[in-house]
């Protein structure tokens, strides 16, 4: 209970809907967590993995129908179906309000409702905001508690009446049934046929129906930081976007603040704490995921990193390629999905170059390497508190957030855009992030068949239309004017024509981070092409790098003709905009057109 009159009432009026056996008001300490963790491992939920190899940490395994976000499941409610866009599905607030009170009714009987008030962002920062998530599930209260901060403090931020996001969320397993019959649970209860991931955007609510894993039951990440913010921003002119923010500093301590925006399954996390391989150079982390941008006294946009902690894709992530994500999940941390091995750790694909002889896979059964199915789900995760990650920049937590010099957009493509561009200013820049995508597989393949455009990796996590949305990157250019980052598109994934990477990517990209820097301090030419501003011949630091100077040139080139065919592509992207497409886009598009010939 909070002195919080409009909190109380929507907190009861939850409960009188779902029906819980009781309420627990959670206060974010380390005893609540611990007394949760144990009451997940006597349900048989979480396994506690060896306290010498994983201290305070735990592994679950979901059920095999619940292991990813649900974006056919995810709606967004508006009042009217055309501010959804043509991106989001779409169902009327008062309709979508209706059915899903039918399954929250009762939803929670025989459990424990869990309130948990967070804030996103550090509590008390002028860019921050507050979330309160009912729940009926322990797990979602653990892995709140690593991935934003949870309790008093945020109860005393907001006092008694200030804004709040309300999350309703039930995983739609009530162990007791309209007879007042009751079940026994299971380890991972969820719904097996109804789940809704609803967002009422104008009264920005969230409604989270029948699952319990990621995005789809934690709801201040996907649903609030992302979908809810970005109307939010979009209303009080500031910016929710799906970006990891990093630091970065040259041999001469000039430090700079990159936001980069990549599709899911891109490396972000590798990006956010990359090792740079040039001397001299550092890279530190502000975030992984998400970026909230809002204009500071100077009329520059500072962000900050919504959340608290990394709920990342374990399978892939090994000390070859993200050295500092395993150092950040060394101890009390949560693996969903992930491997255990016979000496009570976990393992995953690619962890180790060689994989253990024997394992218990995802579904908790024995495992060896002569299985033919992945020992842990491929959207295994670890959820890490952020603060354990060792690269983290000591302004990570700075209420004030950072001030951003440059925004990068990147997807998968195995052809046509190069290993970077610079936008020729921010309505070009809109440009390049409005057309990114990314590409299921190789070049092999032939590309653009295979494309799904994935706008400013935004696709999943616009809370309106996405033109409109486009609309509103290009508002805050006219507002920022000559103050707005710099932007540019980068690509680690080229492939020549035999499908042989010509990037070694990872490290090696703190050359491209180079570049950029470079361009930031005015120290680095460019030239203009078709495209965009080119790295000059020699810009791209590659000494100690076995690269060959062919490579480097198709990296670094313009194929007018894959370009022509892109722009044929951009305009069958465009034209599921219809005339909501912001007129600086299409000028930007013909003019790309025109300068291609
Ligand atoms: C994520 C995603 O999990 O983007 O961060 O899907
Ligand atoms: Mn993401």
């Amino acid at each position: 209970m909070t002195d919080h009159k409009r909190l109380n009432d929507w907190v009861e009026h939850v409960a009188s809907l779902c029906e819980p056996e009781s309420i627990h008001w959670c206060d974010g300490s380390t005893d609540e967590y611990d007394r949760m963790a144990q009451l997940l491992v006597d349900a048989g939920s979480f396994h506690k993995l060896d306290e010498s190899k994983r201290p305070n940490s735990y592994l679950c395994w979901s059920d095999a129908a619940d292991v990813a976000r649900v974006e056919d499941r995810t709606y967004i409610c508006s009042e009217n179906e055309a501010d959804a866009g043509p991106t989001n599905n779409w169902q009327a607030p008062a309709e979508m309000k209706q059915t899903l009170t039918g399954f929250f009714k009762g939803s929670m009987r025989g459990r424990t409702m869990y309130v948990i008030p967070f804030s996103m962002g550090p509590v008390g920062s002028p860019i921050a905001h507050i979330g309160v998530q009912c729940t009926d599930s322990p797990y979602v209260v653990v892995s709140m508690h690593i991935m934003t901060r949870v309790g008093k403090k945020v109860l005393e931020a907001l006092g008694s009446d200030g804004d709040y996001v309300p999350c309703m969320h039930s995983i739609g397993y009530p162990l007791v049934d309209d007879d007042g019959n009751r079940r026994d649970d299971v380890p991972w209860p969820c719904n097996g046929e109804n789940k809704y991931i609803c967002h009422f955007t104008e009264t920005r609510e969230i409604w989270s129906y029948g699952s319990g894993y990621g995005g789809n039951a934690l709801l201040g990440k996907k649903c609030l930081a992302l979908r809810i913010a970005s109307v939010m921003a979009r209303d009080q002119g500031w910016m929710a976007e799906h970006m990891l923010i990093l630091k970065i500093t040259s041999p001469d301590g000039d430090a700079r603040f990159i936001a980069a925006a990549f599709p899911s399954a891109c490396g972000k996390t590798n990006l956010a704490m990359l090792n740079p391989t040039i001397p001299g150079w550092k890279v530190e982390c502000v975030g992984d995921d998400i970026a909230w941008m809002k204009f500071g006294p100077d009329g520059r946009l500072y962000a900050i990193n919504p959340e608290a902690g990394f709920f990342g894709v374990a399978p892939g992530t090994s000390d070859k390629t993200n050295p500092n994500a395993m150092a950040s999940l060394t101890e009390n941390s949560i693996f969903t999905n992930c491997a255990l091995t016979d000496d009570g750790d976990v393992w995953w694909e690619e962890m180790t170059d060689d994989a253990p002889a024997h394992l218990k896979d995802w579904h908790g059964k024995d495992w060896t390497p002569a299985s033919d199915k992945p020992a842990a789900n491929p959207n295994a995760r670890f959820t890490a508190p952020a603060r354990q990650c060792p690269v983290m920049a000591p302004e990570w937590e700075d209420p004030a957030g950072v001030p951003i010099d440059a925004i990068l957009f990147g997807g998968r493509r195995a052809t046509t855009v190069p290993l970077v561009v610079e936008a020729r200013d921010w309505r070009h820049g809109t440009f390049l992030g409005s057309v990114m995508g990314s590409e299921k597989t190789a070049a092999a393949t032939g590309g653009l068949g295979q494309l799904r455009r994935d706008p400013m990796a935004m696709l999943p996590f616009c809370g309106y239309h996405m033109a409109d949305y486009w609309q509103h990157w290009l508002n805050m250019g006219e507002k920022g004017g000559d103050k707005m980052p710099r932007v540019f598109c980068v690509n680690w994934f080229r492939k020549d024509d035999d499908g042989r990477w010509l990037w070694p990517g990872y490290g090696e990209n703190s050359r491209v981070l180079k570049w950029v820097v470079e361009r930031c301090q005015g120290k680095a030419d460019a030239t203009d092409s078709a495209i965009g501003n080119l790295p000059n011949d020699g810009a791209i630091d590659v000494s100690g790098l076995d690269i060959a100077g062919s490579d480097l040139e198709t990296l670094l080139s313009v194929d007018a003709q894959a370009w022509k065919e892109e722009v044929s592509s951009i305009e069958e992207h465009y034209a599921k905009f219809g005339n909501q497409l912001p007129q600086g886009l299409k000028e930007e598009l013909a003019d790309l057109a025109s300068r291609l010939g």
